[in-house]
Formats: structure tokens, C-alpha cells, sequence
């Protein structure tokens, strides 16, 4: 296993490409299995998530591969309706396999995922969904199996607790482009990536309106063809290096992004005293003078993401005075807190509030990452502090960062890969 080491206390500054979203790409690629014919889809990060879901794809018996950030899949007519456990289970991502299945063959068998270091993460908004398409949804010996003679398009709501639900409503959002007549999803989740696959899909021939809205209709056709596709830009990714810039009191220009895609971030640095930038495709992100504490809560879009709220708390760990960082998508999303504090920070934990008491320096130590996003924040803290940091358990993080080092040197860090 590999452990990431950081030789902390260095300021960033350069420029940096963002890679293709991670996030749009999955369930794109499994969209891509709607149709027999070939779709070749551009600007795919080279990433451990993206490399298992080509290979269920491949188990599935499409034939896919990807050569740079370009994937090509040709899914032929023999698909099989069973994913693999085996794989399905190192990532829960693969559960956006379910409405393309059920799409195209009527019928999908696909592993029930356990919680995670994130929290509980039902699917019930999944299986409701599919349900009013006319499924018949059991669960087997751990496996979701869904079933119809045909799909018929439906009005449903499918709000939960914590809001909308990015993956059902694109699950909902695939298998009824081959229902029979129109599906409208209400309080559908609106983040930049359900725009992305609906235009995936509408290039594939089907016919989606209003995504990017909280209404979302889809009117379902006969078949759906090949195509060829560019991913939107991973606002994560260039989210984490804003955040760098303004930790590391750098200078950072971020090319090939969608800067309104990060609108609630740059809010909050222009709010906490960073210099923000932003034409069509690019940001500058400059430290001007002393950050300010600032509070933070996580929501669905247009709101702060979830998966920036780690890396904001290792910017406030530095900042002098208090802030609060709210999670409201996933409340236990917290095992970066004792990993930040050895390091010397104070935060604690109040329900689902973190209250970071800055301090004015970070020191470097071994630490471990839980999830993707909280090693990306042990980075980011690794990054300021004095000394060394090693961060182990890295394969989290070459889930979703597409050569972070590579990218993080090229800009002054001083960041290296070694065995343990
Ligand atoms: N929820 C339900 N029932 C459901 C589905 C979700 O109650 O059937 C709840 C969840 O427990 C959570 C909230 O709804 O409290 C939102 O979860 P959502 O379904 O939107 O999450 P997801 O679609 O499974 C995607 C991203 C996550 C990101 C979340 C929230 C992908 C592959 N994953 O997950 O990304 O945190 O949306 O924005 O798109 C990451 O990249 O590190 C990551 C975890």
C-alpha cells in the first residue's frame, strides 16, 4: 500500500488544469449501455473509480477502455443484468447501474450497498422511483433485483430527508428515457453533473427537459444511439485547489473549469478575505491579506457541497477566530476531525456542527485518511503545517484525484508517493 508524504510550508503558486468530474463521468459510462452502438466519451479522469466502473461495464459484456481521458464503449446487443458483487462492492457508485439496466433490458440485478465511513447511505429514493416506473424491486441475498414487462413513465417526488438524491434521480433519469411516455421527477437534485448526463443522454437521442431545475421531464423513446461526448470540468478537484491557494497564501490559476459550478465556495473565500478572479473557464484564487473565520453549511446545489466541507475545515483550522461548519447532507461525514486535530488543530464536534477554534499553526504527522475527501483535506493540512505529514490509506484519494501530486509540485509543493 502506498502512503502519500508531504513536506509541509510551502506557497503554491502556478497554474493548474482541472481534470474531467468523476462524479459526471460514472454515471455517464453507465449510460452509455443504453444503446447497442459505440459512444466515446472525452475528458474522462484516469481514476481508480473510473477503472472499476469500465470493468463492470466489461463484466457486463460491453467491451470498453480508455486510452488518456478518452473511454470508448461499445455495450453490443448481449448484455448481461447482473453486475458483479465482487466489484460492485468496492464502489458504491455503482448503484447508478440500476436505471440503465432496467432501461435497456427490463431487468437489473445489482449489489445492495453497505454504509460507509460517510454515513447510512439508504437507496430507497432509488427503489421508489423505479418502483413507479412499473418495477418490481425485491432484495436478495444482498442484491437489489428489479424487474418489469414494460416501463411506463410516471409524476414522482423524490425528496428524502437531507433533500434531493444526486444518483436516484439519475437513475430515474436513465431508465425512463426508454419508458413509454413522459416521467416528470420532482425535487429532483439540480448539481451540475444531472445537467451533464441529460445532455449525454438527449446526444444519445433521448428526450430530457429541465435539468438543472428541481423539475425534471423526461419523455421516453423507442431507442437510443450511439454518440460522442465531452465531461464537464470536476468542480470538487478545483475546488480542493482553491482552497490550497488560499491555505498555502498562494496564487493559483485553475484553467478548463466552470467557475459558477463553484459559486458557494468562491462566495465564502471572497467572504473570508481571498482575492477570487473568475472568467469563462478559469479562476485566479489570490491570498490578499489575513483569512477571516467564516461559517460554513452543507447543501444540496446551488448550496455549499458536501464534499468540499473537509478541505474548508482545514482552511479554518489557520484562521484566527471561530467558525462552524455544518453538514446537512451526510451528519456523520466528521473522520477528518481527530485526524486534523493531531496535527494541532481544535475542533470539536457538536451533533452534526464542527466548531474550529483556529490556531495559528498546523504541525506535520502521520495520519490516516477515512474517505476521499477527507484525504484530500489531510492534504491540504499536510500542505501548511511544519514538517512532515504522511498520509496513509491513499487509495482514497486515487479514487477521485486525477495525479495530484504531479499536479500539487508543479505549483511548489513538495509531495511524493512511498511504499509503507
Ligand atoms: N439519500 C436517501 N435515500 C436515497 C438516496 C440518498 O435518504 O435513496 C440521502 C443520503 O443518505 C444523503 C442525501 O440523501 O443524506 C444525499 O445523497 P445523494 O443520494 O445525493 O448522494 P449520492 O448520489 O449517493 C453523490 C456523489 C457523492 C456526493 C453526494 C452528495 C457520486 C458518484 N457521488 O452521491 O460524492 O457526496 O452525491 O452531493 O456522484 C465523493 O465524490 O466523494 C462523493 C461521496
Amino acid at each position: 500500500m502506498d502512503k502519500i508524504v508531504i513536506d509541509g510550508g510551502r506557497r503554491l503558486k502556478g497554474q493548474v488544469e482541472i481534470s474531467g468530474s468523476k462524479n459526471s463521468a460514472l454515471p455517464i459510462l453507465a449510460a452509455a449501455i443504453l444503446t447497442s452502438e459505440e459512444s466515446v466519451i472525452e475528458n474522462v479522469p484516469q481514476l481508480r473509480d473510473i477503472s472499476t466502473m469500465i470493468k463492470i461495464l466489461k463484466d457486463l459484456g460491453a467491451r470498453a477502455h480508455q486510452e488518456g481521458n478518452v473511454v470508448t464503449i461499445r455495450p453490443g446487443d448481449n448484455i448481461n443484468h447482473v453486475a458483479p458483487y465482487k466489484l460492485v462492492s468496492t464502489m458504491r457508485a455503482s448503484v447508478c447501474l440500476l436505471g440503465p439496466l432496467l432501461g435497456r433490458l427490463k431487468k437489473a440485478e445489482v449489489s445492495m450497498p453497505g454504509g460507509c465511513v460517510i454515513g447510512a447511505r439508504p437507496i430507497d429514493l432509488h427503489l421508489k422511483g423505479m418502483e413507479m416506473l412499473g418495477a418490481k424491486i425485491t432484495i436478495e441475498h444482498g442484491n437489489v433485483k428489479a424487474s418489469a414487462k414494460r416501463l411506463r413513465g410516471a409524476d414522482m417526488y423524490l425528496g428524502g430527508p437531507f433533500g434531493s438524491s444526486v444518483l436516484a434521480t439519475a437513475n430515474i433519469m436513465m431508465a425512463a428515457t426508454l419508458a413509454e411516455g413522459i416521467t416528470r421527477i420532482e425535487s429532483a437534485a439540480s448539481e451540475p453533473e444531472l445537467v451533464d448526463l441529460a445532455n449525454f443522454l438527449n446526444s444519445m437521442g433521448a428526450k430530457v427537459r429541465g435539468a438543472g431545475s428541481h423539475l425534471i421531464e423526461i419523455e421516453g423513446v423507442k431507442k437510443l444511439h450511439g454518440t460522442r461526448y465531452k465531461v464537464i470540468p470536476d468542480r470538487i478537484e478545483a475546488g480542493t485547489f482553491m482552497v490550497a491557494a488560499a491555505l498555502t497564501k498562494g496564487d493559483i490559476r485553475l484553467k478548463n473549469i466552470v467557475p459558477e459550478h463553484n459559486n458557494a465556495l468562491l462566495d465564502k473565500l471572497r467572504e473570508a478575505g481571498v482575492g477570487v478572479e473568475t472568467n469563462r473557464t478559469s479562476a485566479r484564487i489570490t491570498y490578499r491579506r489575513k483569512i477571516k473565520p467564516v461559517d460554513v453549511t452543507t447543501l444540496p446545489y446551488p448550496g455549499f457541497p458536501t464534499d468540499l466541507q473537509a478541505q474548508m475545515m482545514s482552511l479554518m483550522t489557520v484562521t484566527q477566530g471561530i467558525s462552524v461548519i455544518t453538514e446537512k447532507i451526510y451528519p456523520d461525514r466528521f473522520m477528518h476531525i481527530s485526524e486534523l486535530n493531531r496535527m494541532g488543530s481544535k475542533i470539536h464536534l457538536e451533533g452534526n456542527s464542527a466548531i474550529v477554534a483556529g490556531v495559528k499553526r498546523l504541525s506535520g504527522a502521520p495520519v490516516m485518511a477515512s474517505d476521499l475527501r477527507a484525504s484530500a483535506a489531510l492534504v491540504l493540512a499536510g500542505l501548511v503545517a511544519e514538517g512532515r505529514t504522511d498520509v496513509h490509506r491513499v487509495y482514497h484519494l486515487d479514487r477521485g484525484y486525477e495525479r495530484i501530486e504531479e499536479k500539487l509540485n508543479s505549483i511548489g509543493a513538495k509531495i511524493w508517493r512511498e511504499k509503507e
